[in-house]
């Protein structure tokens, strides 16, 4: 199974689980309904945060069957796409706003065996991905500035979302949303063409993470 055998699906982002209870945290995950996990890479330079690396994406690999969506939010992704496919990451997207990042990057991630994303920013405009759609497997769209967990959804992504649907036409690659994603907008992104759904804290700030899916995913 890789991430475009997902249709209509919640990935939880580890950024809001509580790091020193990782491995409770992602056995509780394993134990819902979901199939992927969205890891969050910052470098504190691409985004004024930083997070982890290819090392705890190892140690997460040994523990979970779950596919491993991993978003770098790293200034030079061409140097982290090996460490983090050997790692045992399934899916990596990059950010076309990095200078360093093209078609070549796409292909590179693809020739280490991981399918290849491509993620836009708030203000970056719609048609930055145009010279990727024949070689994308997934654009996330950010719907709020990188860096954090728990930020508001910024609302003009509704629209930004139907323009990259339009965008897609016939191709099959997934449209895939980032940021502040939760009860109160989830449907509408379902209905407007969205597959893949990041949630952090509308999953890891409930007491019942197995709860908060299932609400979920009753919208989409
Ligand atoms: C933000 C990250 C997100 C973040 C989402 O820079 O890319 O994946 O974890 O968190 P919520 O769902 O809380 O906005
Ligand atoms: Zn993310």
């Amino acid at each position: 199974m890789n991430i475009l055998d997902l249709k209509k699906e919640i990935a939880p982002s580890i950024l809001s689980a509580d790091f020193l209870k990782l491995k409770y945290e992602i056995d509780e995950i394993q134990n819902t309904s979901v199939k992927i996990l969205h890891l969050d890479v910052m470098d504190g330079h691409f985004v004024p945060n930083i997070t982890f690396g290819p090392s705890l994406v190892k140690s997460i690999r040994k523990s979970t069957n779950l596919l491993l969506d991993c978003h770098l939010m790293v200034s030079e992704p061409n140097d982290w796409v090996e460490p983090f496919a050997k790692a045992g990451a399934n899916h990596l997207t990059v950010h076309v706003e990095c200078e360093s990042v093209n078609t070549q990057t796409l292909l590179k991630i693809k020739n280490q065996g991981c399918t290849a994303g491509l993620s836009l920013n708030p203000n970056t405009p719609v048609s930055a991905i145009a010279p990727y759609l024949e070689d994308v497997d997934v654009v996330l769209l950010m719907s709020v500035f990188p860096g954090f967990g728990g930020q508001s959804f910024i609302e003009d992504s509704f629209d930004r979302l139907v323009e990259l649907v339009k965008l897609r036409g016939e191709r099959k690659f997934l449209m895939q949303i980032d940021g502040g994603v939760g009860k109160a907008n989830i449907g509408k992104l379902s209905r407007l063409g969205c597959d893949l759904f990041v949630a952090g804290s509308s999953v890891f700030n409930s007491s019942n993470r197995g709860i908060a899916i299932e609400e979920l995913r009753k919208l989409l």
